[in-house]
């Protein structure tokens, strides 16, 4: 392999020396996951390679996608996992881990992390997706990035952007208004881009507003790189490409895999033809060139320590674990001597999901081999799983002998969805777990002493119609090679859980408004539903889910006090990255054992003149405390994360006014709540002819002026806040129907009007 021999100053050279074919060619894949290389100039090949929740590089042959035959690599757990910890460190430390098998692989670009938002729970491909809310999912896919990154490894961020289903992903057409998608669907890759400088973005296959994100401008380099300031590479998903001549000239620079010189030649040919200029073909193999400058280096020598990183992965796994329900305290187990297993998937893991991202673990415990670490604790299959010892099995015999094993002990029950069920490719169609589980857990827990669920699935399952049977409920999610250890520690107590939801368990799908959209017809998919996914979408129609968002149990309880909320006047020439607020309080913890609070910090908005959620995550703490142990907390909100996506202006803006300030201990669990002033631009659109007399009045300056134009109608409108009823039906009345019907204001007066106050 050629070692790199050039750094950025030597590009334009390069640039100089290639012929047009070589650039052309440089710009796809050799195969499925190299570039391409042209020895003549030492230019070598990268390699590229899945992610994101573990190394994948396929063994055999590089020719094809063979995603069941990769090289040994940890087995992190999926990004729902990690997206649970709400642990910036431990998301890092993870990064570092991921980097350093990238380099002892010879991997230089890890494709990940996914930082699609989780719109319904029925995509396919949650697992790999962080979590409903931007901040949350942004926040902890940039501590991938950053370390990942730190150790010489490029990540590729995707898909981008709005790849929020699986079915039709190659076509659909994703309809969704600006603000949407600024507030919602852009901002985790926008938070990603602009804190933690990725070295690549994958674009995704879908169209949104009708242009397909490979060529799509407007995404790849006005909102990319104009605004966020974006200076690496744009590849495409792999066959993203529609036409990739208008790819290049949209700022799509990397196609990937390769298209057997196919679209090399037509990107020659529209050079050739005066199509497209040579200095925006430049401008793409530049970016190309300064991606292998920075992140070829020849594979580590050094082998990583995989038994630290199988540690980490266990570490991962019991903080990414949910404990969503603990009546009478019933976890931790006071021991394992009553304690019996069943459910298959204890013994047959479902540590992953289906796809590009499955890795080839370097080990696997089961959570029934690390429980029998600890004690010789019985086992029951329960239930048919496919590709397990009970395939072929007879469910009901399972169950009865379940049952039996179970009477007056405690029955640690592993439910959870079979792998076909969740997979990139396609999506869910209902959220519920598999009758026979859902039946083998009445029974068994109709004759045990107490019964805990432990669950494994990637996505949301409906806990509703068998919540009640459980006296304990651990969401484990696909916790990597490392799961069956993290349950175990949790089981025993040896960890205690800290895990939160990062997204809603809803009581039925069908709660969510985005349902009402889903999956789309006819090649469309209407974001219909705006702003309100997840807990948006609920707490707006005043609907309880099962679990909320944020929520997760501990075997603590902490007490929250002292909220002193500031706030700093915001001037347009504030940049977005200057501080706005600045919330402080501090946490107890008020039980007997440690445990880790994860305070979250919510903000609303209760006088606002645009459609708002009832509360949105603004930032987050995690911290670790001892018992009767206090800490002080402090979480600042910075202009652009204050901000809404102003649409009349095409800009982030901070609205003026009244803003409730929450501490929660989940979305639904506020514990602090306070009122600050915010001080900043009006975001009045500019009066007009238009404009009515409610809002004419909304303005300081020009209301004395029109007051008087309006003569007696003026002066029942009069007073601050206080109106004559009689003039009620008066105030939605644009200011040029009262000149139309009354003269009043005169058409004369209301042009000087709207010419001194106007825009
Ligand atoms: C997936 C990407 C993945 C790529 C390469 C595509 O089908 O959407 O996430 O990185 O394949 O395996």
């Amino acid at each position: 392999m050629l070692e790199v021999v050039f750094d950025d100053d030597a590009i334009p050279q390069l640039l100089d020396r290639l012929t047009l074919e070589e650039k052309c060619s440089l710009l796809s894949g050799s195969d499925f996951w190299h570039t391409e290389p042209i020895e003549r100039l030492d230019i070598p090949a990268l390699m590229l390679t899945d992610g994101p929740h573990g190394v994948r590089k396929q063994s055999q042959t590089s020719e094809d996608l063979d995603v069941g035959n990769a090289m040994p690599a940890t087995c992190f757990p999926t990004a729902a996992g990690l997206a649970s910890t709400w642990d910036r460190d431990l998301v890092a430390e993870i990064g570092h881990a991921l980097g350093w098998e990238c380099r002892v692989l010879g991997v230089h670009v890890l494709l990940g992390p996914g930082v699609n938002i989780k719109r319904t729970p029925l995509c396919g491909r949650n697992f790999e997706y962080f979590s409903e809310d931007p901040l949350l999912a942004g926040e902890l896919a940039a501590c991938l990035v950053r370390g990942i990154e730190a150790e010489g490894i490029g990540t590729s961020v995707k898909h981008f952007a709005a790849n929020n289903q699986e079915t039709d992903r190659m076509r659909i057409n994703v309809e969704v208004d600006e603000r949407t998608l600024r507030e919602i669907y852009l901002a985790p890759f926008e938070r990603v881009v602009t804190t933690a400088n990725p070295a690549t973005l994958m674009c995704s296959y879908n169209r949104i507003n009708g242009a397909y994100s490979s060529e799509n401008p407007w995404l790849l380099t006005r909102v990319l790189r104009d605004e966020w300031g974006f200076d690496g590479l744009v590849m495409t998903d792999w066959g993203a490409v529609n036409d990739r001549v208008a790819g290049v000239r949209g700022g799509l620079d990397l196609e990937m895999p390769s298209s057997q010189g196919l679209n090399d030649h037509r990107v020659a040919e529209a050079v050739r033809r005066g199509d497209l200029s040579e200095d925006t073909l430049d401008r793409a193999v530049a970016r190309v060139l300064r991606l292998v400058a920075r992140h070829h280096q020849p594979s580590d020598g050094n082998t990583p320590d995989l038994d630290a990183h199988h540690d980490l992965a266990c570490r991962a796994a019991a903080a990414s674990a949910v404990l969503l329900k603990n009546d009478q305290e019933t976890l931790p187990l006071s021991g394992l001597d009553d304690v019996v297993i069943i459910g298959e998937l204890a013994r047959t893991s479902r540590y992953q999901g289906a796809g590009s991202s499955r890795v080839n673990p370097t080990r696997l415990v089961s959570i029934l081999e690390a429980l029998r670490e600890r004690a010789a604790v019985p086992f029951e299959p329960g239930y048919v799983l496919a590709d397990s010892p009970t395939a072929g099995s007879d469910d009901e015999v399972l169950r009865r002998a379940a049952a039996t094993a179970a009477r007056g002990r405690t029955a640690v029950l592993v439910l959870g969805l079979p792998s076909a069920d969740e997979s990139e490719g396609y999506d869910r169609n209902h959220i519920d777990l598999p009758a026979s589980h859902v039946r083998l857990l009445r029974e068994v827990s109709e004759v045990a002493e107490r019964t805990v669920v432990l669950l494994a699935n990637g996505s949301a399952v409906a806990t509703a119609p068998w919540q009640h049977a459980a006296d304990a409920i651990l969401e484990l999610w696909l916790g990597g090679q490392g799961g069956g250890e993290g349950a175990a520690r949790l089981l025993t107590g040896e960890v205690s859980p800290s895990g939160r939801l990062a997204e809603t368990i809803p009581l039925r799908v069908e709660q969510l408004p985005a349902q009402l959209n889903f999956p789309g017809e006819n090649g469309v998919v209407r974001y219909g539903e705006g702003l309100f996914i997840g807990y948006r979408g609920l707490q707006a129609l005043g609907a309880h889910p099962s679990f909320p968002f944020g929520h997760g149990l501990t075997y603590t309880s902490f007490s929250y006090s002292d909220l002193v909320v500031e706030a700093a006047e915001v001037t347009p020439e504030l940049p977005l990255t200057a501080p706005v607020l600045r919330v402080t309080f501090t946490v107890t913890n008020s039980g007997d054992r440690h445990g880790v609070a994860v305070p979250q910090l919510y903000l609303g908005h209760p006088t606002s003149a645009f459609t708002r959620p009832v509360r949105e995550l603004r930032g987050f703490s995690r911290l670790g405390l001892e018992p009767g142990k206090s800490e002080p907390v402090t979480i600042t909100v910075d202009r652009r994360t204050m901000s809404l996506w102003h649409t009349l202006s095409h800009s982030w803006q901070v609205e003026p006014g009244p803003v409730t300030v929450e501490i929660g201990e989940s979305s639904a669990d506020i514990r602090l709540s306070a009122t600050a002033t915010i001080t900043a631009p009006s975001l009045r659109p500019p009066l007009t002819h238009w404009s009515t007399l409610r809002e004419w009045r909304a303005d300081p300056m020009a209301w004395p002026t029109m007051r008087e134009a309006l003569g007696e109608f003026g002066k029942l409108m009069d007073g601050p806040g206080e109106i004559n009823p009689e003039a009620f039906f008066l105030l939605d009345l644009p200011a040029c129907k009262a000149t139309l019907m009354f003269n009043q204001p005169t058409a004369t007066q209301l042009d000087d009007l709207v010419a001194r106050f106007g825009a």
